[in-house]
């Protein structure tokens, strides 16, 4: 992708070597290392995300790599720099951690930026920033760290799909390296074609939060069109409170990775969920759990899951599986 005879790709390796080199070398650098060291980020784990700082101030990018026109343009088109409605052009990323993306090719694509200090937020700062929708970066698909936990993920034979960048970092730095994080958006159906493409399974972990636990019953909904037989996946809940960053801290990697093997199957949670929702002491109660239960059934594929689940579901509403689910009305009249 070009603009301004610029090519994008190569232009967002310049400006991820420019945050880096931020951090080696900016007067202000103390702060950012301060506090990737109060959060348990090595310097070797910082080296190989690619950490970086964008300095406190509104043109520490634009007077370094945007003094041309065309190389204005063309970080306006990145997203790197922005611009407000009197067209005045300013860096996007100011006095921030800056933590590259790259997509499943290892190309920088876009940047996530978080506040070093809760003064920053209350000013009204969001505590992280992302690089915008633009024409090498979309949201929808890419996945933190896809690339760089490709080894991982195949060793581990399983993918671990996290809330936050500072998850990823936190697992590398307790040597798990098969997480990934979205990027402040759903887990979506490209999302989890990507990671089929690299593992059969995929265990979801979100936050103990009551965002963590909607954000995982979306993803349940989102996977079950996908579930052919022979891919499994399962959810981590932690205690609320606690993200994957705070648990691997407090219990380390091994009891990490046991809550990780134990994580609940999909199928169960599913289950579970549709219990909590209808007494099945009550025929009507059974009625509601068979009504809720028949469209998630009709995501699913065709295949022996589908068959057991409709099997179990209906030995617990005692509905029986034609009832369950009744064949789709044919389209076009019998002729
Ligand atoms: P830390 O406070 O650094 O541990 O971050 P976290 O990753 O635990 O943050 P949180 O659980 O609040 O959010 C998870 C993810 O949602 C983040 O990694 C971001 O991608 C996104 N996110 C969080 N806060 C914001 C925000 O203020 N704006 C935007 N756009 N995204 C956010
Ligand atoms: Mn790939
Ligand atoms: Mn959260
Ligand atoms: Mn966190
Ligand atoms: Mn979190």
């Amino acid at each position: 992708k070009v603009s301004q005879g610029i090519d994008l790709y190569q232009l967002m390796d310049t400006v991820n070597e420019f945050y880096q080199q931020q951090l080696r070398a900016h007067t202000h650098k103390q702060q950012a290392i301060d506090y990737l060291k109060q959060r348990g980020i090595s310097g070797q784990i910082a080296k190989r995300f690619g950490l970086g700082f964008a300095p406190p101030g509104w043109d520490n990018l634009m007077s370094t790599h945007g003094a041309t026109t065309s190389a204005q343009k063309a970080l306006l088109d990145t997203g790197m720099l922005t611009e407000n409605d009197k067209k005045r052009v300013y860096d996007r990323f100011r006095h921030r951690i800056m933590f590259p993306i790259h997509d499943h090719r290892g190309r920088v694509v876009g940047f996530g930026g978080r506040v070093l200090n809760k003064a920053d937020e209350q000013a009204g700062n969001p505590k992280y920033l992302n690089s915008p929708e633009t024409p090498i970066f979309h949201k929808g698909s890419e996945l933190y760290n896809l690339h760089g936990a490709r080894a991982g993920i195949k060793d581990a034979d399983g993918v671990l799909v996290v809330e936050g960048y500072m998850d990823v970092v936190a697992l590398a730095q307790a040597g798990i390296d098969n997480a990934v994080a979205t990027l402040g958006t759903a887990t979506s159906s490209m999302h989890l074609q990507r990671l089929f493409r690299h593992t059969q399974n995929i265990t979801f972990s979100f936050d103990g939060d009551r965002a963590g636990r909607a954000a995982a019953w979306k993803a349940l909904e989102t996977s079950l069109p996908l579930l052919q037989d022979g891919y499994q996946m399962s959810f981590l809940f932690l205690p609320d409170g606690e993200d994957p960053d705070t648990m691997v801290k407090k219990v380390g990697k091994e009891a990490f990775e046991a809550l990780v093997r134990d994580a609940m199957p999909l199928p169960d949670f599913l289950i579970d969920t549709l219990k909590s929702q209808a007494d099945v002491n009550r025929l009507d109660g059974r009625a509601k759990l068979s009504k809720l239960a028949r469209p998630l059934l009709e995501k699913l594929p065709g295949g022996v899951l589908k068959k057991l689940l409709v099997d179990r579901l209906s030995l617990i509403t005692q509905v029986s599986e034609a009832d369950l689910l009744p064949a789709k009305a044919a389209s076009a009249p019998p002729v």
